[in-house]
């Protein structure tokens, strides 16, 4: 059986009221989530990932207020990982769901790239032995995995310095301890659309729900594309279809 997933990320919600780079990003995340739902009362959706930057100001109240907004749009088990801007211990306080979900033919696993308050991306041995873990559940034939930092360079300087280090070696042991079951990585981070490979893995990265960095930019650059967020079709023939759509009007 297909199944249709909804990827979210870097929704860097602030305390309520308040903006960020004068975006109000509730209200951003909110127009990505209700046309969302109506693609969904379209196609369908089976879970959503959020793929961290979840909270900017990384609060208890403000974790439990996305998990609220979501639940106003959607009913639907919801991945989440940490990002850079938020702290997981804090994610944990407020219940953040952040358990794979597994399904009999699609596993979705995250895998927590994040050091608390630090820009680069760090996958420690502790980050490891979990993903391990998760990957030795169910018996799905496929494994997506969902990360926060790029796997590839997306050519501006100021983020590449940030990704994750020796990706074609991490991912091999990945495959390897979940018995070469995964068959793509889903990111965020860069704020932009990201298509590329990773040997011979696919990897998708999501437009951010509130702001995106310009493209191929040197330094620091917000650009003026709308808030995204991209579909993914996950097939019975083991492949993985992505499809990105921006907030209309
Ligand atoms: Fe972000």
């Amino acid at each position: 059986m297909a199944r249709r997933v909804l990827h979210i990320s870097d929704c860097h919600l602030v305390v309520r009221g308040e903006t960020l780079l004068q975006i109000d990003t509730e209200a951003t995340l909110r127009a990505v989530l209700h046309q969302a739902a109506g693609d969904a009362a379209r196609n369908g959706c089976d879970a959503i990932i959020a793929s961290g930057d979840v909270a900017h100001t990384p609060t208890v109240p403000v974790y439990e207020r996305f998990l609220r907004i979501v639940s106003d749009y959607f009913d639907v088990p919801v991945l989440s990982l940490p990002g850079n801007h938020d702290v997981l211990h804090v994610m944990q306080e407020a219940s953040m769901p952040m358990d794979a979900i597994v399904w009999p033919d699609w596993h979705l696993q995250a895998l927590d790239s994040h050091e608390d308050d630090k820009p680069k991306s760090l996958i420690t041995d502790i980050d490891r032995h979990s993903v391990a873990q998760g990957l030795q559940q169910g018996a799905a034939h496929s494994v997506l995995l969902a990360t926060h930092h790029p796997l590839v360079e997306v050519d501006c300087p100021w983020l590449d310095k940030d990704r994750i280090a020796e990706p074609l070696e991490l991912m091999n042991w990945l495959n390897g301890v979940s018995k070469q079951r995964i068959r793509g990585v889903v990111f965020g981070h860069a704020h932009q659309v990201v298509e590329g490979r990773v040997g011979g893995w696919p990897v998708f990265g999501a437009p951010s729900t509130g702001f995106q960095f310009q493209p191929r930019s040197a330094k620091f650059a917000v650009d003026d594309q709308g808030p995204g967020y991209q579909w993914l079709d996950l097939a019975d023939d083991k492949t993985i279809k992505r499809t990105v759509r921006r907030v209309e009007g």
